[in-house]
């Protein structure tokens, strides 16, 4: 049993706000660019059904140059919550983005503050405005009075560790008119590196309003609990966790209402939702999809006699009748063993 106080426990049995929108689960299914499209977010919402979802992130810039909407921006009109992930540095383009998004059914629209990347950073976008706080607020407001849906803002501690901005970072999104803020507890410079410095999130929630989320090394239940013990969060966000996993966000959800831990999904399992991932990939994109479906694959094939191999071999595959051979030879292979 994993220890989870009272106080927790009540504070997070009511529904999230995020403005006028009200969401029944206290944990989100982070934006990841190149998984989190519609196939993905179906298999996550399966488990977890009352969660908020993201989009991968989309370009204003992008978006304002072209007629049809790039297919990362598809939402299905079931899926429900669901938000849209913008990034830019120009404001003028995110208002025009984030009114395609509402038409595109959008419930919320959250603002891409956090990405590390060169290409985005240089062009003045993700967490290069954590630099530039004015263009951020200037963001927020004109996006604000463009929508008439919650914006939220999704950002890191701060470019370095001389420049952990984030207390006054997240005041002035606050103060421009976001509706809440996700904080990934590490700097821009460590990218993927080193801990999730959670101890920064506790800061930003006892001096802000609006909801607060907690991301960055939530990889199971336990952490979870730990990371809303530590940050007072009004929630947490999946992120890496979910890779060739999208049982965490519900597994966390369920523990979070019932106070019970699901069992965990045997190889087994887990290997019959990378077919199914690969069979709705091929089927939503074609041969893009096979591609894209390597990466997925060989996130599936972990923690298993044989699974070194079969990553090996799931990672070039070349049509959908290749990999799903493969997944079932293993599964069978595994079968037997039972
Ligand atoms: C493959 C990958 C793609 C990502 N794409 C996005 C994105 O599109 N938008 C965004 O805000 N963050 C993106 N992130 C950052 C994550 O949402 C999250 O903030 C980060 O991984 C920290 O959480 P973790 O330590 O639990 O992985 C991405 C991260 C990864 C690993």
């Amino acid at each position: 049993m994993i220890p989870i106080s009272p106080t927790l426990q009540s504070r997070l049995s009511t529904p999230l706000k995020i403005g006028s929108v009200e969401v029944k689960s206290r944990v989100l299914q982070s934006p990841l660019s190149g998984v989190t499209d519609l196939v993905f977010r179906r298999l996550v919402r399966r488990y977890a059904p009352d969660s908020m979802m993201y989009t991968e992130m989309v370009s204003a810039t992008e978006l304002h140059h072209v007629k049809e909407l790039p297919k990362i921006m598809e939402v299905d009109p079931q899926e429900r919550p669901i938000s849209i992930q913008l990034f830019d540095c120009r404001p003028d383009f995110l208002a025009e983005a984030a009114q395609k998004a509402v038409a595109e059914a959008a419930d919320t629209i959250d603002i891409n503050m956090g990405c590390p990347v060169n290409k985005i950073t240089k062009k003045g976008g993700g967490s290069s405005l954590l630099r530039q706080p004015e263009v951020a607020e200037a963001i927020v407001k004109e996006v604000v009075n463009a929508v008439n849906v919650p914006i939220t803002v999704k950002t890191r501690i701060g470019w370095n560790d001389e420049e952990i901005t984030i207390i006054d970072f997240a005041k002035r999104m606050q103060d421009a008119g976001a509706k809440m803020i996700t904080v990934h507890g590490r700097t821009r410079a460590q990218g993927y590196n080193g801990n999730a410095r959670w101890e920064w999130i506790a800061k930003v929630k006892q001096v802000l309003s609006i909801p607060v989320i907690a991301n960055g090394d939530i990889f199971s239940v336990e952490s979870a609990i730990q990371c809303l013990e530590v940050t007072g969060a009004d929630g947490v966000m999946c992120s890496r966790g979910t890779l060739g996993y999208p049982f965490l966000v519900g597994e966390i959800d369920y523990f979070l209402k019932t106070g019970e831990k699901l069992p965990s999904p045997t190889p087994i399992q887990r290997l019959q939702c990378a077919k199914e991932h690969l069979q709705a990939l091929w089927e939503y994109k074609g041969e893009r999809g096979i591609r894209q479906a390597r990466k997925h694959m060989t996130w599936y094939a972990k923690g298993f006699d044989g699974a070194a191999h079969l990553r090996e071999q799931l990672s070039v595959i070349e049509t959908v009748h290749q990999g799903v051979d493969l997944i079932e030879l293993a599964i069978a292979q595994l079968g037997n063993k039972e």
